[in-house]
């Protein structure tokens, strides 16, 4: 589906839940989050439902998020049935990766085959301290059963703080010469009611890429290697056996090529990740509506898209959007 500024609409990030075994403190409040009640909860049938017309209407790639996917009852079956559907491609997960030993297997054998995995510190204090009682035993337990089950490609996703976590960049960046792994830096968003102090928080990714150029040689990789790499520029070290990606969102915007809808737990979606116009499927979905009226919200939120975001590194006090990135799902 094209969208105002032609932009082929093809991509649905697909949020199953709300709620999370973490709390980050780049992604939810301190205080804790009010969670949609399971009632407002759109129920597996009604994605598989949203995902079926979207795919009649062109969607070929879905992404699961969260909160932590993995922390909804049924996930593993769910996704099984979304491999079932004729005309998708690629299905892929995000996970925070704590419950991770336990469904690698399982996931795989649904047929979920790419992996994306947040991890924020190789720390054990710091990463407790950045989650808020995170163990950091149970991501890399995670990975190696995920390696282990056959996942490729296997991403691992780094939210980089100014002065938190920024002295582990070479640290990760060595992890990318000895593991198969893609590593992700992703710029610090300001998001909702957490992130107030972003300016002092953000670092470009140009900095990072300096570093790292100090000691590995960095070479773009030409062409997408991946169906989906989408927004990251990815990056290989010579004599290394993974990749490099910078996400910008914030220093580079890459909205011109932005192909994506976000579905969130609670039946909205949303069109822009930084923006807050949304559409609501839940209400048709519990009537019972024809396919012809869901197909018409689908394509609404489309034209919602706009043609870009307005973040800026030097904002200090945002709001950019009202949800919380762990409602939205990144
Ligand atoms: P693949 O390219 O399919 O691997 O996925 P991805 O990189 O989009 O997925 P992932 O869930 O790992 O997302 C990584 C992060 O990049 C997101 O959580 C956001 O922080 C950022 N991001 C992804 N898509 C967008 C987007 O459309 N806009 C903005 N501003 N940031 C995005
Ligand atoms: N800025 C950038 N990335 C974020 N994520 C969550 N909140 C933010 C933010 N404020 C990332 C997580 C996860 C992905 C789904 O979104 O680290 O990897
Ligand atoms: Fe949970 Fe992901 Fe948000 Fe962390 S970033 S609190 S893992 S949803």
């Amino acid at each position: 589906m094209l969208d105002p500024y032609n932009r082929d609409i093809n991509y649905l990030r697909i949020s199953v839940t709300d709620r999370c075994n973490l709390r980050c403190t780049y992604c939810r409040p301190m205080e804790g989050i009010s969670l949609t009640g399971h009632e407002d909860i759109l129920r597996y049938e009604e994605i598989l439902r949203v995902v079926s017309r979207a795919v009649a209407l062109g969607f070929v790639k879905v992404r699961l998020t969260g909160g932590e996917p993995l922390v909804r009852r049924g996930f593993v079956e769910f996704a099984a049935e979304l491999k079932k559907l004729k005309g998708l491609e690629d299905i892929s997960l995000t996970t925070n990766g704590i419950l991770l030993e336990k469904y690698a297997d399982a996931i795989f054998k649904a047929g979920i085959t790419r992996i994306n995995i947040s991890l924020d510190s190789l720390d054990r204090d710091k990463y407790r301290q950045i989650t808020r009682g995170g163990n950091l035993d149970d991501v890399f337990n995670g990975i190696a059963a995920v390696e282990k089950a056959g996942f490729s490609p296997i991403k691992i996703n780094t939210v980089i703080v100014k002065g938190f976590n920024d002295n582990e960049v070479m640290d990760f960046a060595r992890l990318a010469m000895g593991k198969p792994f893609q590593i992700r830096f992703i710029e610090i968003m300001p998001v909702s009611s957490v992130n107030t102090g972003h300016a002092e928080d953000f670092l470009p990714n140009r900095e990072l890429m300096e570093t790292i150029g100090r000691h590995f040689r960095l070479a773009p990789l030409a062409g997408k290697k991946h169906k989906s790499d989408g927004p990251a520029r990815i990056y290989t070290l010579q004599d290394g056996r993974g990749e490099i990606g910078f996400i910008d969102p914030v220093s580079d915007h890459f909205c011109a090529t932005c192909n994506r809808l976000r579905l969130m737990a609670d039946g909205k979606l949303r069109a822009c990740l930084l923006k807050d116009e949304e559409v609501d499927l839940k209400a048709a979905l519990r009537r019972k509506c024809g396919d012809g009226e869901l197909d018409d919200l689908i394509g609404r939120a489309v034209r919602l898209k706009p043609e870009k975001h307005d973040l800026d590194c030097t904002d200090r006090h945002l709001k950019k959007c009202h949800r919380d990135m762990s409602d939205i799902g990144g």
